[in-house]
């Protein structure tokens, strides 16, 4: 049975299993590949999207748990790329190979939504699940932060 759900402000029906992983029907099915696959098993949130405004890992949720919801990608964040923590990203220079930083900026965005007057300390522990292998976790907290202010 299909799947329908707003993609990024568009209705998306999507014909595939409904077990399939969210992150298989953005990146294959929709082809919007800003996604990214890290480990599959919700340890290193490069896959994070926002299912009705809330931070998730793509790879643990399926296709039937966001019929009738409404998923965003990093495409859709702000199609012109000038959301706060993108511009943060931007100003600090904070990716390296960039491979997490989809996933860090839509964790971000989440949890400033989530509370403005964020603390260093929450930023740090809403971040934690968040992994980069190239180690830019200063910068990191540094954009979060400033994307707050
Ligand atoms: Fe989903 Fe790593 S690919 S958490």
């Amino acid at each position: 049975m299909p799947t329908t759900f707003t993609l990024n402000g568009a209705q998306q029906t999507l014909d595939a299993p409904p077990e399939m992983p969210l992150l298989w029907a953005v990146r294959d099915l929709a082809g919007l590949t800003g996604t990214k696959y890290g480990c599959g098993v919700g340890l290193c949130g490069a896959c994070t999207v926002h299912v009705d405004g809330e931070a998730v890992r793509a790879c643990l949720v399926t296709l039937d748990e966001v019929d009738g919801k409404t998923v965003t990608t990093i495409e859709g964040l702000d199609p012109e790329g000038e959301h706060p923590v993108q511009r943060a990203w931007r100003e600090l220079n904070v990716p390296q190979c960039g491979f997490c930083q989809a996933g860090q900026i839509m964790q971000a965005a989440s949890l400033i939504a989530a509370k403005p007057d964020i603390t260093d300390a929450e930023i740090l522990e809403g971040m934690r699940g968040n992994v980069c292998r190239c180690g830019c976790y200063q910068r990191i907290v540094a954009a979060v932060r400033h994307a707050a202010t």
